[in-house]
């Protein structure tokens, strides 16, 4: 079994500084989890003015006192951390989901799916669709708006995937339709951790939730608290790929049939 926690929050655009301590008082607060999700761009705020303002944020990894703090609380709390961060990569932005281990790597996945004005601010992903495996488990990460095209929850289950760590800044309602959709289609476990709060025109819609294997939400946090949402599970379950007992989500594909998908 493993101990999951997903801290709903409300970061403060351009709070660098009251971000990276809240952060670190929520994460002390989970201290019996043994894998921690927080929401996309947990450290600097969501809804940018433009992209000289964004750029006036970021920060690379290497000297990010965010990422520093987060190595420090998962070596010292022994809990491997995803968060949402706004990577900065020589004259590049990136809209980045951190996976850090107790022993001090980092893992990243950079959004492909650009939503709405990020399209001015950050560069397109071009780390692939990494999934990333322990000795206790096989994970993948989305951010957010990639939860709307079905071909890289597809590839997350091909790549063994158990679960989906999936750091959001959700503005509408249709994830809550499609990730447990998402969930039944490729038997993986999918955890969307959601912020909080108000950015100048845009509201978040908080409900952080966890969806098992059958796509059933097993946890599921207020629309505007801040919250820590526990969920406990084992995830080996996602191995059983077998939808009905002559049904397997993964074999009974015809990928021959499927090429028309792929477009110029
Ligand atoms: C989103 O991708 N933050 C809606």
């Amino acid at each position: 079994m493993l101990k999951l926690a997903q801290i709903q929050f409300a970061p403060q655009l351009g709070g660098l500084q009251n971000n990276l301590n809240k952060v670190e008082e929520l994460i002390g607060k989970a201290e019996q989890a043994e894998f921690i999700i927080l929401p996309e761009l947990a450290n600097s705020g969501y809804n940018f003015t433009d992209r000289k303002h964004a750029m006036a944020l970021a920060s690379t990894v290497e000297r990010s006192d965010f990422v520093e703090m987060l190595r420090v609380k998962s070596r010292n709390q022994n809990q491997y951390i995803v968060s949402g961060f706004h990577e900065k990569d020589g004259n590049e932005l990136f809209n980045t989901s951190l996976f850090i281990s107790p022993n001090g790597e980092i893992g990243k996945y950079r959004k492909i799916h650009l939503f709405m004005n990020e399209k001015e601010i950050f560069s397109k992903g071009n780390l692939g669709l990494p999934v990333f495996q322990t000795d206790d488990f096989t994970m993948g990460m989305l951010i957010c708006f990639d939860y709307l095209f079905p071909e890289v929850w597809r590839i997350m289950a091909l790549k063994g995937a158990e679960f989906i760590a999936h750091p959001s800044n959700l503005v509408t309602n249709k994830a809550f339709k499609v990730v447990p959709a998402q969930a039944v289609i490729n038997r993986f476990f999918i955890f969307t951790t959601n912020r909080i709060g108000s950015e100048r025109d845009i509201s978040f819609s908080g409900k952080t939730f966890a969806v098992d294997i059958e796509g059933g939400v097993i946890s599921e946090a207020s629309p505007e608290n801040e919250e820590i949402l526990f969920t406990e599970f084992n995830p080996s379950l996602a191995h059983n790929k077998m939808i009905t007992e002559k049904n397997h989500v993964l074999y009974d594909r015809f990928p021959d049939e499927y090429k028309e998908i792929i477009q110029e």
